[in-house]
């Protein structure tokens, strides 16, 4: 039976609110837990940090009391929401162990939407990026091998392998170069929006983490590759946030944010492996459903058209995280060597990008590089995971 969140009934909102004892949930053991499920941990922690935001930003742009007071009673329960779910990390994860975990949530989230994707020019947006979150991660292993002295696979766990993807150097384009064209609101298919949605808050949360988390960390070259991936995955948000229409009227996207939670809380739910956390999923939906008809009034009150007329009729397909080895090697062998130019994608280095390249290596090695170069001199090689085989092409590892 197909679920149609617009059909099912939530809990009431004055119902949702948790006390501190059931705020403190207990926390994944890291050495026992499915990696998948501290991806799923990750993915919702940043969904919900973009519900909070988004309605702040909302509530900036609102100038009616009464709106905004249901904005916010809203936002507050988002906000337990995010407590709930990012607590259930635990804190005897490094910092660097986390990085590793965000980037594997890019790998097999990004490459299940690449994969699921109708729209082709938005499918090659999320092939095009999968393909650097991969390489961060090969770069972060290196520098975990080499500063905490353990390998990635701890982590990872055989499900994303770790080995070189468009080479971090080669991601830091002429920042209009990342601005994408959007989807059309009145043609997408509403997939399409959720996925966009989805994808953003991803990267967001990644961008935020690394700007805050680089500079904890004391070794020169720890501290210098957080600040090089942290500007890259600010050219992430950039790529995926101008794939949204921005002809959106903030109810409607309103409306699309809490349908797309719906969407996450329902797909791990179906799929969670761990009971425990699947009845938060479980809770989380519940009260997003309730979420879901409040921001369907506003929508009615302030657009002036029902909910059914822009969302899916019902829920799509679970999102799954799953290994995605295969097309992530057919992505290697096809699309390793391209970047962008203006809204579209080329193979050759262009001007404009030629000349970025330029301007912010300085005439060094960046730290991106150095890091598997000091690697392989302390560790005698450096760090991959290949559980199926050889690196599909030959990756230039200088620039
Ligand atoms: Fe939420
Ligand atoms: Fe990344
Ligand atoms: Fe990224
Ligand atoms: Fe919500």
């Amino acid at each position: 039976m197909a679920f149609d969140p617009l059909q099912e009934r939530g809990i009431p909102l004055d119902e949702q609110l948790r006390n501190w004892r059931e705020l403190n949930v207990t926390p994944i053991d890291p050495d026992a837990a499915d990696p998948y499920t501290r991806c799923r941990i990750i993915t919702m922690n940043g969904i919900e940090v973009e519900a909070v935001m988004f309605s702040h930003h909302a509530a900036r742009h609102c100038s009616d009391p009464d709106v905004k007071r249901r904005l916010v009673q809203v936002r507050y329960i988002e906000s337990q929401q995010q407590k709930a779910v990012n607590w259930l990390l635990p804190g005897s994860s490094s910092v660097l162990e986390t990085t590793i975990a965000y980037e594997q949530v890019a790998v097999d989230l990004t490459a299940w939407v690449a994969r699921m994707e109708p729209d082709p020019y938005l499918k090659q947006a999320y092939q095009f990026g999968v393909l650097e979150d991969f390489d961060h991660l090969y770069r972060y292993a290196n520098l975990y091998e080499m500063i905490e002295h353990r390998k990635a696979d701890k982590i990872v766990d055989r499900l994303t392998e770790v080995m070189p993807g468009r080479p971090t150097y080669l991601h830091h384009r002429d920042p209009v170069d990342n601005v994408r064209r959007p989807y059309e609101r009145s043609r997408t298919e509403p997939l399409s929006r959720l996925h966009a949605l989805t994808i953003t808050a991803a990267e967001q949360q990644t961008m935020n983490f690394y700007m805050n988390v680089g500079p904890l960390h004391m070794e020169p070259i720890a501290r210098q590759l957080y600040q090089e991936i942290g500007m890259v995955e600010e050219e992430h948000v950039t790529h995926y946030e101008s794939l949204v229409d921005p002809g959106e009227s903030w109810w409607e996207m309103l409306l699309n944010h809490e349908f797309n939670e719906c969407y996450l809380y329902h797909s791990f739910m179906e799929t969670e492996t761990d009971p425990r956390v699947r009845a938060i999923w479980e809770l989380h939906l519940g009260m997003e459903l309730e979420h879901l008809r409040l921001a369907g009034e506003l929508f009615k009150r302030f657009d002036g058209r029902d909910p059914e007329q822009v969302l899916a009729p019902a829920l799509p397909p679970p999102v799954t995280f799953e290994s995605n080895k295969g097309y992530i090697r057919d992505l290697l062998t096809t699309q390793v060597d391209v970047t962008t130019l203006g809204t579209g994608y080329v193979r050759e280095a262009h001007e404009r990008f030629t000349r970025m390249q330029q301007a912010v290596m300085g005439g060094e090695e960046p730290p991106s590089e150095r890091v598997i170069e000091d690697n392989r001199a302390i560790s005698g090689r450096e760090y991959r995971l290949e559980t199926e085989g050889p690196h599909p092409v030959g990756v230039r590892l200088t620039p």
